[in-house]
């Protein structure tokens, strides 16, 4: 069985972690989200939906003219990033709601990109939430999530992150999801997988929509 998520409890250990997350997490998952971008279209004038965008990490690399909606169940981590995007002189426009990634209030086909940095594995129904990707993003368009992916049924490292998964959802995440599998459940067709971060933790899962 999967570890549950409580949507509730992870509202409230993000706004409690706002304040210091990027001195904290940002050193923790800066290398992934700078690697990331290696990845991401740098068209002009692109609609992207950064789904539990936190206190903005990754607003200053998006290209210049980028027409950005972040989106984060934690109100403090919007007020945060509201703050960080005044300063950014990108030429790009932000724009910032406190919305469940499993409920996005966006219509069909509507996004170039969607960007999905160490969220999936934070949310209840990462199901859901992927098929809202899914859904928003544009035919031909970019899903980029960058995340802790488990590792392949068998592998004795998968079986420890399964039973890691109880501690680590307290401190705000699990770690026995495999997101890759989710990804494509949801119907997201996987291009890429690339590791990153210490000890390469992370994975880097670029993807389209047909
Ligand atoms: C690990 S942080 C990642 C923040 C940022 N993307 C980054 O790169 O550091 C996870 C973020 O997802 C948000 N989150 C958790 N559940 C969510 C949900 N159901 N819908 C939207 N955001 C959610 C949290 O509030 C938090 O800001």
């Amino acid at each position: 069985m999967k570890c549950q998520v409580n949507p509730r409890y992870m509202e409230r250990l993000y706004s409690f972690y706002s304040p210091f997350y990027k001195y904290v997490f940002g050193m923790l998952l800066g290398p992934g989200r700078r690697k990331a971008f290696n990845y991401v279209s740098r068209q002009p004038n692109q609609k992207v939906l950064e789904i539990g965008v936190g206190p903005g990490s990754t607003l200053e690399f998006y290209p210049p003219k980028t027409k950005l909606v972040g989106i984060d169940i934690s109100s403090a981590m919007i007020q945060i990033a509201r703050k960080k995007a005044v300063n950014i002189n990108s030429g790009s426009r932000f724009d910032f709601h406190v919305m469940d990634a499993s409920r996005l209030d966006f219509p069909d086909n509507h996004f170039d990109i969607v960007m999905a940095a160490y969220v999936i594995t934070t949310v209840q129904d990462p199901h859901k939430v992927c098929r809202e990707i899914h859904r928003v993003l544009k035919p031909g368009g970019q899903v980029i999530a960058i995340n802790h992916t488990r590792s392949q049924n068998g592998s004795l490292w998968g079986r420890i992150e399964d039973v890691m998964a109880p501690v680590f959802v307290r401190v705000g995440f699990t770690t026995d999801l495999d997101v890759i599998r989710v990804m494509k459940d949801a119907g997201l067709k996987i291009q890429k997988t690339v590791p990153c971060n210490l000890l390469n933790t992370g994975r880097i899962i670029t993807g389209t929509k047909h």
